[in-house]
């Protein structure tokens, strides 16, 4: 199997951040870029250094980004896109996307998507003012999956790097499988290259997907690759190691994740949270996923928690990937971010 467009890690907030695309990039191959985790626009004068520390470049030398912005501010996203054009990016993404209800609210993430108008006004003052590409990451629709055609053709009128489609809509969050058949009539309308995103998981979805849209520039993953990093490598047609091999590039990946991890924060309650969400993730590459995950999200205590993990990674039945796929099915993990 050849390699027919980017892969492109998914930006998930709490999971893919600077620490995570480290590590995947030193252990796996595969992977193309990444999307980081959005950045929120916030009314201040200047902006905080901190809300850009995900995105510095000395800490993103493995795996190429491109930084999102998530807000619908023209002025705020101008001074934002130009303080990331200072840190030598020369695309930025924004997220028209995000599902969670206090974020669509206000009209950002897939909250801008029942406003056509108002995202032909943002793009009108923002992309001649930026001083690098706009690509934009969305959803078919906030309500309805309607609601993406008129958005299609304002999005024509601009010069976008690329258009992401992830076919769900908003107030679906998760649910239901991402529509192929809706993305299918959507992708024609598109003038700018087109990435797909939803519900990777399997060399067979990856197989469908660009044998069914072959003028694709890329696939966006998210989940698959946190429940399954070798996922890329899968995808690109490599040859997997034998079983035993398999679990100990893992538990090696787990550790240089672990390490990242402590120098992105000192605080103990930092790396044990962080591990017990990716866990949420990491337990569908054990046999007993279901009992893997309820076991090691429900532990509070440290170091009760790091030595249980230390016992899975070693003494877990590990699932051969090259004779099992990860059936993914959703964990509470993937739906903390969404809540509220
Ligand atoms: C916990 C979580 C956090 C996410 N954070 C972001 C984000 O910061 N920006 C964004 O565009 N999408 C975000 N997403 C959506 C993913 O990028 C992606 O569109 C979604 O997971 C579907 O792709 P997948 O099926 O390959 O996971 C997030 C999703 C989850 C589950």
């Amino acid at each position: 199997m050849s390699k027919q467009s980017k892969i492109i890690l998914a930006p998930l907030h709490g999971y893919t951040e600077a620490a995570f695309r480290n590590a995947l990039a030193e252990c796996f191959s595969g992977y193309d870029e990444a999307i980081a985790p959005f950045i929120a626009l916030s009314p201040a004068e200047r902006i905080n250094p901190a809300r850009l520390h995900d995105v510095v470049p000395a800490n993103n030398i493995r795996l190429p980004i491109i930084p999102q912005i998530l807000g619908n501010d023209s002025s705020l996203f101008i001074s934002m896109a130009k303080a990331l054009a200072d840190l030598g990016y020369t695309q930025i993404n924004w997220n028209m996307g995000c599902p969670k209800k206090s974020i669509a609210a206000k009209k950002r993430g897939s909250g801008l998507l029942p406003h056509p108008d108002f995202i032909d006004s943002i793009l009108n003052e923002v992309v001649p003012n930026i001083p690098q590409q706009l690509s934009v990451k969305l959803r078919l629709g906030r309500n309805h999956p309607d609601e993406i055609y008129p958005i299609i053709e304002i999005l024509n009128h601009y010069p976008l790097a690329s258009v992401t489609v992830h076919p769900r809509i908003g107030i679906q969050l998760y649910d239901e499988k991402a529509d192929v058949d809706r993305f299918a009539t959507v992708m024609p309308l598109i003038k700018h290259p087109v990435i797909y995103n939803g519900d990777i998981f399997t060399t067979t979805d990856y197989q469908r997907i660009i044998t069914k849209f072959p003028s694709l520039t890329g696939c966006m993953i998210g989940r698959g690759v946190l429940a399954n990093p070798f996922l890329a490598e899968m995808l690109n047609g490599q040859t997997l190691p034998s079983s035993s091999e398999q679990q100990t590039r893992f538990i090696h990946f787990v550790n240089v994740l672990m390490d990242e991890l402590k120098r992105e924060s000192r605080s103990s309650h930092f790396l044990f949270s962080r591990m017990k969400d990716y866990w949420g993730f990491f337990s569908y590459l054990f046999a007993e996923t279901e009992t893997v995950y309820k076991e090691m999200v429900r532990i509070t205590d440290e170091t009760v928690f790091f030595a249980r993990q230390t016992a899975v990674l070693n003494e877990g039945v590990w699932k051969d990937l090259t004779s099992t796929d990860i059936a993914f099915t959703g964990t509470k993990a993937d739906k903390k971010e969404l809540e509220g």
